[in-house]
């Protein structure tokens, strides 16, 4: 086998310095660009200063590079097209096409999916009217789940406790615009642990990932304000086979097999944000793309080629199933005092190149030399083991190999497993 590829991957987090990772590992590809990047892609592909959601520049960059697959890591290039766009100029590319892609930007279309095609979720009604809405929470019980249809930015969920709640919420969604003009979905607030599910798809074909849990509370014991993950590992101890095979077979292959049928086949990630109730496995959202952090833990597992998985999803294409390592990961996330409110940039980190596991880059860029934090997620360690036990003491040994003043973490990932 050549090895003579070039993959361009797009995004700059955490989630594309591990997709960026695993295509190294090809014996396929010769050359990764990242677009931007940040400082950790940098030490494996070529950064290329080019914003995510910048469809002509980036298909510009493609054509004149000879890139031979370009990997999309975030929504908003996906909400905006680039995968029509690149299709359309004779370019392969693994992300859904805007249509496809409405199994996340519109919680209303996932919904209705869900709906037609028989996957359970919970109970739900939608509104565009603050009346109607006002009157309908009213009649429901507390809490209640108010999702405002469309990307805003992991921040358009709000758990009402009481009808004050509502009302605020309801009026910022429905009244003030907030958001942009939109559509409220109402549902059901159903209860316990939450875990991620990300399948390759490809048209009908479907390939499970491993499992992984993500800690969305900035602080230990799960308290504090909604981040975008602060941590996560696989080999979920509350998750059976019976429930993984379940979760495949009546809500992700469903889902697929349903956007066929609706004209939109998904050529790309779709993860599966679900949760295990009492009454069974329920979805509580889509995304049409990797989850971060969950990425950073799940993809070092990865045995097989990245390049023909991905390939084989880009295309349409059959391709023989990837192959897993039957290991355990864990990656705590290093995050900038004050994340997810407002943080201050350019702290010195030290002491990467002494971690003994993977160190993944979030947030970071390099100037002068020195290694600069440079968002609100900065780095995740992630340790690779036999065990949760062993790779809990791994991992950490590893955070305390990182020195910068104004960083934080939990020190609690996946606590679930030892309580
Ligand atoms: P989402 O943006 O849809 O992922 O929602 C953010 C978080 O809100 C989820 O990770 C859940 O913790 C919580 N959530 C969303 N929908 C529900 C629901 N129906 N019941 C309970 N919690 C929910
Ligand atoms: N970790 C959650 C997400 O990527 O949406």
């Amino acid at each position: 086998m050549a090895k003579d590829k070039k993959v361009l991957v797009i995004g700059g987090g955490g989630r594309e310095h591990s997709i960026v990772e695993a295509f190294s590992r090809s014996p396929q590809v010769a050359r990764i660009y990242c677009a931007p990047g940040n400082a950790g892609t940098a030490l494996l592909a070529e950064n290329v200063p080019l914003k995510d959601t910048d469809i002509e520049g980036l298909e510009k960059f493609a054509k004149d590079n000879s890139v031979d697959l370009t990997v999309v890591g975030p929504e908003a290039a996906l909400a905006e097209g680039i995968v029509d766009s690149f299709r359309a100029a004779g370019l392969r590319i693994f992300g859904h096409t805007k249509a496809a892609a409405r199994i996340e930007t519109s919680k209303e279309f996932a919904k209705q999916v869900m709906a037609r095609y028989d996957v359970p979720t919970a109970a739900y009604r939608t509104f565009t009217d603050y009346s109607q809405a006002f009157e309908y929470v009213s009649s429901r019980p507390f809490p209640a789940v108010l999702k405002y249809d469309g990307l805003a930015a992991g921040k358009g969920v709000v758990i009402a406790q009481d009808i004050k709640e509502a009302e605020t919420a309801l009026k910022d969604m429905l009244l003030d615009g907030r958001f942009g003009i939109g559509k409220v979905v109402i549902e059901d607030f159903l209860t316990g642990p939450e875990f991620s599910f990300m399948c390759f798809v490809s048209g009908n074909r479907i390939w499970p990932m491993p499992l992984a849990q993500d800690h969305k509370r900035a602080f230990d014991g799960d308290k504090g304000p909604n981040t975008g993950g602060m941590g996560a590992y696989t080999s979920l101890p509350f998750i059976s086979d019976a429930d993984q095979k379940y979760a495949l077979e009546k809500i992700m292959r469903k889902v697929a097999e349903g956007m066929v049928s609706e004209g939109s086949p998904l050529t790309g990630v779709l993860y599966g944000g679900l949760m295990k109730t009492s009454c069974g496995i329920k979805v509580i959202e889509f995304n049409a793309r990797f989850g971060d952090p969950e990425t950073e833990v799940v993809l070092p597992l990865l045995k097989s080629d990245a390049y023909e998985i991905f390939s084989a999803v880009a295309d349409g294409k059959d391709a023989a199933a990837p192959q897993w390592s039957s290991e355990t990961t864990m990656g705590v996330v290093l995050a900038s005092k004050g994340y997810p409110g407002s943080y201050q940039k350019g702290f010195e980190i030290l002491g990467t190149e002494n971690v003994e596991g993977m160190v993944f880059h979030m947030g970071t860029k390099r100037e002068n030399g020195s290694l600069l934090t440079s968002g609100g997620r900065v780095l995740m360690c992630v340790a690779k083991g036999e065990n949760l036990a062993q790779v809990r003491r791994k991992v950490y040994d590893d955070v305390s190999r990182i020195s910068c003043t104004n960083l934080y973490f939990r020190k609690d990932i996946a606590h679930i497993a030892f309580e």
